[in-house]
């Protein structure tokens, strides 16, 4: 399996772009979108993501799988572990705040947005993920969530391309591991990045409405297990830990 790389200086949304043209893409091998900037890059949950020029990295991973395959919901949290594996490498400390938000320091430096589309016998999976590399303090100011980049928690600038390539190779070998042996090989890893989620207190956001509970654990299907006041667990496939 190998990466086709399609690069683009504008574009509306490397996520779009996939959906829009998943019937052209080698079903053998993942086609990656990239761009430079985005007209009308989005985040989970219709909300807008900030895509300045040359300033971060805006990557979809488009590749086919069948569809008779259940775990595909694992997909984003797969491509949360490998950005973090990756991080890692570069010195930093991330942790995922469950389902796929990438943190450091409570402050957000990566998402991912898994969109799927059903073609013939297959699902074409278009797993995007934008990570803030080269914004500087000031630019991310006016951002609606806390935020930093790889430059400030490094604090130098950063080679994005080499990053990019990292996370490239970082993915394909997750992905193929995924192919063969599914969720459960990442899971322990999954898990040590949502750790520092894990007995705390959250607010849990879900179908229009606010649970407040204990996060008391993960499934090893990557799912949350929020226990209630009342002392019952309910388990989420879906949903956001409010900052
Ligand atoms: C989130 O945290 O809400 C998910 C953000 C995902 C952003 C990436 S940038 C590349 C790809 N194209 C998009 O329009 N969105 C994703």
């Amino acid at each position: 399996m190998k990466i086709i790389r399609q690069h683009f200086s504008t574009i509306d949304s490397t996520n779009d772009y996939g959906l829009r043209n998943a019937h052209l893409f080698d079903a053998e091998n993942v086609t990656l979108i990239t761009a430079d900037r985005q007209e009308k890059g989005r985040g989970r949950g219709s909300r807008v993501w900030f895509s300045p020029e040359n300033k971060n990295i805006y990557a979809s991973f488009c590749f086919f799988l069948p569809d008779n395959r259940k775990d595909v919901g694992n997909l984003s949290q797969l491509l949360a572990v490998s950005v973090c594996e990756v991080l890692l490498k570069w010195g930093l400390q991330p942790i995922v705040k469950w389902p796929n938000d990438i943190l450091i320091s409570n402050k957000k430096i990566a998402g991912v947005l898994c969109e799927i589309k059903h073609l013939g016998a297959n699902y074409c999976i278009v797993d995007g993920v934008g990570i803030n590399v080269n914004m500087s303090k000031e630019e991310m100011e006016n951002l609606d969530k806390p935020a930093t980049s790889v430059r400030e928690e490094v604090r130098m600038i950063i080679d994005q391309a080499q990053l990019l390539d990292d996370l490239q190779l970082q993915f394909i070998i997750d992905l193929q591991g995924f192919i063969k042996d599914g969720f459960r090989p990442f899971f322990d890893s999954f898990s040590r990045f949502v750790r520092p989620f894990l007995k705390k207190e959250i607010q849990f956001h879900e179908s229009r409405r606010i649970w407040k509970g204990i996060f008391h654990s993960l499934n090893d299907d990557g799912s949350l297990n929020l226990q209630l006041p009342s002392g019952e667990i309910c388990r989420f496939y879906a949903g956001d830990i409010l900052f």
